[in-house]
Formats: structure tokens, sequence, C-alpha cells
């Protein structure tokens, strides 16, 4: 048995009776890491972090070729998948499965708590054509948000963490060969869309980020979407769009 010096005794039954009864103490669930940060994506979305669609009453092919790249097809509790899209490898229809459910749960309790943010920005003009957001909450007076000709740019100016929440009490609707871009480090993943009642993406167009509509979704024909469509009630897409899962939280 070695001989320690009472002080160095001393600090070794301090980090020895430390280790046993520290504990690590209770963190938020929605801890931040980046001070853009607002929500915990991985926590909050957890089970439906695989769905690319999710919709509580019904799903709808219309048409040809829809390509759901990666990502999974889920309803529940309702029980409709109408027409048959490309799904990508691994990847299946979840028709009201338990992993349906769970997403349907997850999903909910995500809608409300993106609701429930603090909106940092209210913006005056409802209609985001040719305007460059930094991260942050946003909402408009009106409750709607459009994208009526070109382009929304996302800059996280460099912050991969950096998110950006959108808020409506109503609609999103952008228009046919509108584009979402997203700059300096910003990703699809951390773009959130919280939705009073519904979304139409126009034809053609390009958009980025996870949906939450609590009523329903429509994708417009080709039009290419990198990130989640969940919708309370249905999601509809038209011939030849691509919906492609965002990396992971
Ligand atoms: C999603 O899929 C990956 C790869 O198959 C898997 O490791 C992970 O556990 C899945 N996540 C959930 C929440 O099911």
């Amino acid at each position: 048995m070695a001989h320690f010096t009472p002080v160095l005794r001393a600090s070794l039954i301090f980090v020895i009776v430390g280790s046993i009864v520290c504990s690590s103490g209770t963190t938020s669930q929605y801890e931040n890491v980046s001070t853009n940060e607002y929500v915990n994506g991985a926590t909050i979305f957890g089970r439906c972090a695989n769905f690319s669609i999710q919709a509580g009453t019904s799903v709808s092919f219309d048409g040809v070729q829809t390509d759901v790249a990666s990502g999974n097809v889920g309803v529940a509790p309702g029980t409709s998948i109408n027409g048959t899209p490309l799904l990508g490898t691994g990847y299946a229809k979840e028709v009201c499965t338990s992993s349906a459910q769970n997403c349907a749960a997850d999903e909910a309790t995500a809608y409300e708590y993106l609701k429930g943010l603090a909106c940092t920005t209210t913006l005056a003009n409802a209609d985001l054509s040719g305007v460059t957001l930094l991260p942050g909450v946003y909402c408009t007076g009106s409750g709607v948000f459009t994208l009526t000709a070109t382009a929304l740019y996302l800059d996280a100016q460099g912050d991969a963490n950096a998110q950006f929440i959108f808020q409506t009490t109503s609609t999103v609707i952008t228009a046919a060969s509108t584009n979402i871009i997203l700059i300096n480090d910003a990703l699809a993943k951390n773009v959130y869309w919280q939705v009073g009642s519904s979304v139409t993406l126009g034809a053609s167009s390009s958009f980025m980020g996870q949906i939450l509509a609590y009523a329903s979704i429509t994708v417009g024909g080709t039009a290419n979407v990198v990130g989640r469509l969940y919708a309370q009630e249905a999601v509809t897409c038209s011939s030849a769009a691509t919906i492609t899962l965002p990396s992971q939280w």
C-alpha cells in the first residue's frame, strides 16, 4: 500500500468521492450548442428522423415518377398511401406501422414546440423573394410567407449549427421555378417551417427544410425538396417531384 501525503490523500478521496456522488445534473431537452440554434432536431424529431414524408390521413403520389430519393413514407393514424413513388434503397412505405405511429406522435410534439418558440424577427413583408436572411425565428404580421419569384437566401455565416425557423399561422406558398438557396454553411436539416394551415410548393421550384403543416402540403411537378414533409392531414406530390432526406441531425 503506497503512502500518500495528507494533501494528496485528501485530494484522492475528493476525486473518488466526487466520481461516485457527482451527478451530471439535468440538461435541457433542447439544449443549444450554438447561439443560433433554437431546437434540437434529433430530440424533438427523434423517431421521425428517417421519414422524409409523414401524414396523418393520406399521402398521394399523383402522376408518375415521383422520386422519394431517400427517407420512408409514412401515414398514421390514417392508412392511405396512393400512387407508386420511386423509393430509395432501404426505405419503405410505412402504412400505420408502429414506426409511422411513433413518428406521428413526435411530429405533433415538434409542431407545438416550434409553434411555441419566440419569434425573433417579424418581417414586414411576407414575400421572401430576393431576400437574404441570417439565422433566427421569423414570423410575419400577416401570418403567411410567400416566395413569388427568384430566390430566398439563407446565410448561416459559417455556423453549420445555425438554424432558420419560420412560423406562420396560415400558409406558405412558393411560385413555380423559385428557389431556396443555402449559403455559408446553411444546411437543409437546420431549416424549419411551422405552418398553421397548408403549404403549396410551385412546379419546378426547389425547397429546403422541414415542413410541419397543421393541415396539408402539396408539392408541384418536378419540384425538388431537400427536407422533410410532415402534415397532420395530407401530403400530395405531383409528377416527377424529388424528395430527399437531408443529412441527419
Ligand atoms: C435511421 O436509420 C439509420 C440507418 O439505418 C439507423 O441507424 C437509425 O437508428 C434510424 N433512426 C431512427 C430514429 O429510426
